[in-house]
């Protein structure tokens, strides 16, 4: 039935229009501000928004300044998969600040994997080094799960290596714990 409700709303999701809220004058933090303090604040607004091409430039550097790889065909490929607020199932947003990109977020719905009812899922997530611990994280992972709400889930999920002290700290001081599930691999020679 779930499933049912989430593929029909897929086909009305207007990702402009849900993430217009994320727009307002806020400072990174999220605090409202009034118009007489936005104007003599130098600092630009933040605003969560769906990517655009016009991002992935950026997108790319923050994620090769993480990483230390820049995977070019990876990105364009994921913003085709992901990209374009196309549906409610698939997020892919920025944090955008003045002219600059600060940070971004990528998740799915995914319907019934691992034996679990439908689930939001955040699978990447990076913020530019000299735009952290200012709460961009915090309100890139609130809007992103605003839209797995949206969509009709009530739990988001997501994987980190074991020793990402740092991611592990963010997502716990958000509210995240131990899920009741674990990775296996093995080496396929
Ligand atoms: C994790 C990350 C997204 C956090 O982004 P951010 O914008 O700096 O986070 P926020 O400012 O919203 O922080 C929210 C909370 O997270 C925790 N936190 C964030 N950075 C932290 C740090 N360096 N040490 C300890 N706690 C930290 C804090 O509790 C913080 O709340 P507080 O500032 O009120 O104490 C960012 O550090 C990052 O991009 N790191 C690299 C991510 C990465 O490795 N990606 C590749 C694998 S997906």
């Amino acid at each position: 039935m779930n499933y049912m409700v989430l593929s029909y709303f897929n086909a009305i999701f207007d990702s402009d229009q849900f993430f217009r809220q994320y727009q307002g004058r806020c400072g990174a933090r999220g605090d409202a501000v009034s118009g007489t303090q936005a104007q003599s604040n130098s600092v630009p607004e933040l605003r969560i928004r769906p990517v655009e091409a016009a991002d992935l430039g950026q997108v790319i550097a923050i994620d090769a300044e993480v990483t230390g790889l820049e995977k070019t065909d990876y990105w364009y490929e994921l913003f085709h998969r992901y990209g374009g607020g196309r549906t409610r199932q698939r997020l892919f947003l920025v944090a955008e600040q003045g002219d600059a990109i600060q940070g971004f977020i990528i998740g799915e719905i995914r319907d019934w994997e691992f034996g679990s009812a439908p689930c939001g899922w955040v699978f990447g997530l990076s913020v530019r080094a000299s735009a952290r611990l200012a709460g961009v994280g915090a309100r890139m992972l609130e809007a992103i799960c605003d839209g797995f709400r949206h969509a009709g889930v009530r739990t988001v999920r997501t994987m980190l290596a074991r020793d990402n002290s740092l991611v592990l700290s963010f997502f716990r001081s958000q509210g995240m714990m131990a899920a009741p599930f674990i990775p296996l691999e093995k080496d396929l020679d």
